[in-house]
């Protein structure tokens, strides 16, 4: 889909004149890195129902009712964020550091921008990449190859006798007990509390931008999605890149993200 060269030469100039940016992100972003996006079709929630698979509440019950389908699930969300790589969205951001003050703001869990090369990540929904105690208290980081053997693990636990304490026993690096009391995988589900200090940040981070670009998010989930709208309070410009969702912007590149980010960046930038 070919971006019109006014409308890209709008959010160039509302780029180019920020002095604070922030970049806001959600599953689109990596979609071009194979993890899928939530809603889309074929998304998480839409082979996996929310209210299941998204609580604490409902994955406990699911562990004991039915392991093989919590293993199923874990091992749909963790095998391609385990192997993806970032792609040209995540790299045309992590390059916006070296002409303004630029901070990324993300509701991924994946890691990519850190991978890309950015220095200032929030990641308000946290990572899977992060081992924390009950109460979202940092207890270690959990590598790439970690990540892949879980998962590798997962997809045997799938069948066979035993499912619940051999899913269990493969989710050990992330999760049960450890020397510093009981440990979970650091990220955010529906009804919990976001991932601090990143939120407080981030809520900083808006009202304090210039300009506010929003990638790949329906801006559905609350309260991360109140960022870009914050932000606009604030006097920021916000622009959008998205193939379908517009949101609360002055300027929207309807495209997708690995398309449309490197050409925002260059067209800003040089
Ligand atoms: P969604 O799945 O709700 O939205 C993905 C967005 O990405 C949609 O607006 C798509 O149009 C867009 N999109 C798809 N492919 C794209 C591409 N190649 N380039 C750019 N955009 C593309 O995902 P999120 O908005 O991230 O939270 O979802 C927000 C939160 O809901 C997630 O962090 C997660 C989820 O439930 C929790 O689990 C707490």
């Amino acid at each position: 889909m070919p971006i019109n060269p006014e409308t890209l030469d709008q959010a160039a100039k509302r780029l180019r004149g920020a002095r604070r940016l922030v970049v806001f992100t959600g599953a689109g972003v990596s979609a071009e890195s194979g993890i899928p996006t939530f809603r889309d079709d074929n998304g998480f929630w839409q082979r996996f129902p929310p209210e299941q698979f998204a609580r604490w509440d409902g994955l406990i019950k699911t562990a004991v009712v039915h392991p093989d389908q919590l293993a199923e699930f874990l091992q749909a969300v963790l095998e391609p964020i385990a192997v993806a790589w970032p792609n040209a969205a995540h790299a045309a951001i992590a390059r916006l550091e070296q002409h303004c003050k630029a901070t990324v703001i993300t509701q991924n869990v994946d890691g990519l921008h850190q991978a890309a090369g950015s220095k200032q990540v929030r990641e308000v929904h946290g990572s899977f990449f992060r081992v924390v105690s009950l109460r979202g208290q940092p207890i270690r980081s959990l590598q790439r190859e970690e990540l892949v053997a879980v998962s590798e693990s997962l997809r045997r636990t799938r069948s066979g006798m035993f499912r619940l304490a051999r899913l269990l026993w493969s989710l050990r690096p992330m999760f049960g007990l450890s020397w510093r009391g009981f440990k979970r995988p650091g990220v955010v589900l529906f009804g919990g509390a976001m991932a601090e200090p990143d939120w407080s940040q981030a809520q900083r981070d808006a009202q304090l931008c210039d300009a506010i670009l929003v990638v790949g998010t329906s801006g559905l989930i609350y309260p991360a999605a109140m960022l870009p709208g914050l932000a606009r309070q604030h006097g920021a410009s916000v622009i959008s890149i998205d193939p379908y969702e517009p949101g609360p912007s002055h300027v929207w590149l309807r495209g997708r993200a690995g398309e449309v980010v490197p050409q925002l960046v260059q067209a800003a930038f040089g």
